[in-house]
């Protein structure tokens, strides 16, 4: 019987996978039949906006953790596909921090041209997976939407690239029940304007709370206060936004932060992070994780150890991401074609522990995007995925660190030169702080086109 690959989402990791069978078939292979379930009603992920939040539609809870006005917020030159530059898909150079509508657009434009959309089961969410010891056949059960009806399938193989960035890791703090203000996590916000004129908390230091917090300064709060856990993001913020040490309290729309001081606020939101949340999987395939860079139990960072039909993609904390989640793609395309032999499982395991010993002695953030660079050379020196300049995405991740140091407010404004075609990206026509129209349309035209359009 032929082979069955079940793809759980079709984000950017799972259209990946899809890519990378594609194009083993474009080059003679037989490729064994692939079903990707996706509970959204398009493809995209993350990428593809919701307005919703809660539960969507369906009375699944919401997947979209993406904002209005969101624009990357790394270059896009250390994203960029390998197989399909921007350039292809945009016909010009463009600008190097596109809005989510841009690298959407993007996203799409490789899948269109693969054309692997008739794979993929929309609107079909996946409800349960069983491995049988016996066959060693996984069952999907799944939901589809679109009739009202659950259905069961066999499987081989099973590749998990339903993201992790969704259920939020959402910590409560004295005072909250009584607090008269809005309190959300960052899986909720939407809109920066609804806080416009507001003086907001935000609890956490990483980029929800660089990214939020910057959203509500140039969409016009009042002020904004972030409180870290463990150490400050330590930029230079503008004047209206002040960092200090962990809320302790909140005392009807008082903060009160461990050294002592105290702020008057109307909202709070938590940017604390997300739960890599699985609940349709057993605990026997089940990964448990923080956001990490080496997750223990996922052979090349990719396979279940104890069940390597079981494959996972893009569960990493992310420097790297859309390459990142094509080198794991092709390399799982490729074992599962049967180019690549695994080793034992305490082979696998041997080298997992030593990845991770690797990784726990990283300090700088240097280090850890060039360890997991590291990571993506070993990927794709083992399949005919288009070798890339790793050291030079290194370089520009380097670059952009500086440049965030340099003006938080204004990193957005430089460009960088593609690693994949070696052109210069122009820089944008408009500042980031000024640019409030973030439609691809705004993002692509000519500064002549923008003054025509008055
Ligand atoms: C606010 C925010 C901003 C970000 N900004 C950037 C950025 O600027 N640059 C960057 O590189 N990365 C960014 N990321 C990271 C982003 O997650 C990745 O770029 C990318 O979307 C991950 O792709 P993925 O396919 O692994 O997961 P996702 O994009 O999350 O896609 C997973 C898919 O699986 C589907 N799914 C989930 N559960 C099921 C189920 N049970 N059954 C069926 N389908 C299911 C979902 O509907 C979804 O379509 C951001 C993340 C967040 C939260
Ligand atoms: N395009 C964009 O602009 C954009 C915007 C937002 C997010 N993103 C992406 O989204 C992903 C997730 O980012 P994220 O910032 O949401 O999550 P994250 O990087 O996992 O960071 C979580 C933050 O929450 C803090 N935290 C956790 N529990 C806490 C507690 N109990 N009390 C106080 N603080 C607590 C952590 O502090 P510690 O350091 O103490 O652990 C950390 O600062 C990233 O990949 C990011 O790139 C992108």
């Amino acid at each position: 019987m032929n082979q069955r690959v079940a793809i759980i989402g079709a984000g950017p990791s799972g259209l990946a996978q899809l890519r990378a069978f594609q194009s083993a078939e474009a080059g003679g292979a037989e490729i064994p039949e692939l079903v990707c379930f996706e509970k959204q009603s398009d493809w995209g992920g993350m990428w593809n906006y919701t307005w919703r939040t809660g539960t969507d539609e369906h009375g699944e809870p919401v997947h979209g953790s993406m904002y209005r006005y969101l624009w990357s917020n790394g270059p896009k030159e250390c994203l960029e596909f390998a197989d399909y530059t921007f350039e292809e898909h945009f016909g010009k150079p463009i600008a190097s921090y596109p809005p989510r509508a841009v690298l959407w657009d993007y996203i799409k434009g490789r899948v269109e041209k693969a054309g692997v959309r008739r794979y993929i089961r929309f609107d079909t969410v996946v409800r349960n997976v069983s491995f049988d010891a016996a066959t060693r056949r996984f069952t999907v059960t799944v939901h589809d939407f679109g009739t009202d009806r659950s259905y069961a399938e066999e499987f081989d193989y099973v590749v998990n690239a339903c993201g992790h960035f969704s259920t939020p890791h959402a910590p409560t703090f004295p005072g909250f029940d009584t607090f008269k203000g809005r309190i959300l996590h960052a899986h909720d916000f939407r809109d920066a304007m609804e806080f416009r004129g507001k003086d907001i908390l935000l609890i956490g230091s990483s980029y929800s709370a660089e990214d939020i917090g910057s959203q509500c300064y140039k969409y016009g709060a009042r002020s904004i206060t972030s409180c870290y856990r463990s150490a400050p993001m330590g930029y230079q913020w503008p004047p209206s936004w002040e960092e200090k040490p962990l809320l302790e309290r909140v005392d009807g729309n008082t903060a009160h932060f461990a050294d002592g001081s105290r702020k008057k606020i109307d909202a709070i939101i938590l940017c604390t992070g997300y739960k890599h949340h699985f609940p349709f999987l057993p605990d026997s395939l089940r990964l448990q994780t923080n956001n990490r860079l080496w997750p223990l139990d996922l052979y090349k960072g990719v396979f279940w150890e104890n069940n390597p039909q079981m494959i996972y993609l893009g569960m990493q904390d992310l420097w790297y991401s859309f390459n990142m989640f094509d080198a794991q793609a092709w390399y799982a395309r490729d074992v599962i074609l049967g180019r690549i032999a695994l080793p034992e499982r305490d082979a696998m395991h041997a080298e997992n522990l030593a990845w991770r010993a690797r990784e726990e002695t990283l300090v700088t953030n240097q280090q850890m995007f060039e360890f997991q660079g590291s990571y993506i050379q070993e990927l794709i020196d083992a399949t005919d995925y288009p070798s890339f300049d790793i050291p030079g995405v290194n370089r520009t991740f380097l670059e952009w660190k500086h440049d965030k140091h340099e003006n938080i407010m204004g990193y957005r404004d430089k460009s960088y030169r593609s690693l994949m075609t070696g052109t210069q990206s122009p820089p944008h026509h408009t500042p980031w702080v000024k640019a409030l129209d973030d439609s691809m349309e705004a993002y692509l035209s000519t500064p002549a086109e923008l003054a025509r359009a008055g």
